[in-house]
């Protein structure tokens, strides 16, 4: 993928690189074991380590949230299908790092919930698309989002406005070219990419006039 920080390449490990280091690990302490029954044991465990489920806590959008994962279980799937209650603004879509749908931000970062393991995300801070707003109180990038129609289906959309909150924070004054760049890990089959640049040209101009809200040319 292209260059958005975070996604995936320079961020998380894939769910087989993950396993293949887990593995490793456990076959080490088998090597180093002073002889062959703990050598066994501690084989055992890893096994065991490995097919189980173990409980995290997981901060997102601010709560401390309980969670039980596998080793293998994604950070999109512990929000959608593993917390009670659930958070499914971030979609699946692909489920393998193409489309951006299940965008959320990882300490500063936009990455990709379907390839970030969640047990890689105790300690982080980690915010959803529902971590910005709500229906009844929508950040400004949400906003425009809805002033400039920038969604059909919205599958896409969700993860769109995460992407596009982090790119406005890493770059406030980025031009076309640069949110282009930003977004560039986020694919929209509907084809709202003009409606959607136009809503983050908006949110500069309101951020920039300091009035927090899409104001000129915001469609009101
Ligand atoms: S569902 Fe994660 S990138 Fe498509
Ligand atoms: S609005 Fe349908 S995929 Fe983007």
């Amino acid at each position: 993928m292209g260059g958005p920080a975070g996604r995936p390449s320079d961020q998380g490990l894939s769910r087989r690189s993950f396993l293949k280091g887990a593995g490793g690990a456990a076959a080490a302490s088998g090597v180093l074991a002073a002889d062959a029954a703990s050598q066994e044991a501690a084989t055992a465990e890893g096994a065991a380590t490995l097919s189980g489920t173990t409980e995290v806590e997981l901060t997102v959008n601010g709560q401390a949230r309980k969670v039980s994962v596998e080793p293998r279980t994604t950070l999109l799937s512990a929000l959608r299908d593993r917390m009670d209650p659930a958070l499914t603004g971030a979609k699946l879509v692909c489920d393998m790092g193409s489309c951006g749908a299940c965008t959320v931000i990882i300490d500063g970062q936009p990455v990709y919930g379907c390839m970030t393991l969640a047990a890689r995300c105790q300690g982080k801070a980690i915010t959803t698309v529902e971590g910005f707003g709500s229906p009844d109180k929508m950040s400004d990038v949400q906003d425009a989002f809805c002033e400039k129609d920038g969604l059909m289906c919205g599958f896409c959309t969700p993860g769109f406005v995460v992407a596009t909150h982090a790119a406005l924070d890493r770059k406030p004054n980025a031009d076309i070219d640069e949110l282009k760049y930003e977004l560039s890990g986020n694919l929209c089959r509907c084809g709202t990419y003009p409606h959607i640049f136009e809503a983050a040209k908006a949110v500069q101009m309101s951020r920039a006039a300091g009035t927090g809200e899409a104001q000129e040319g915001a469609g009101r």
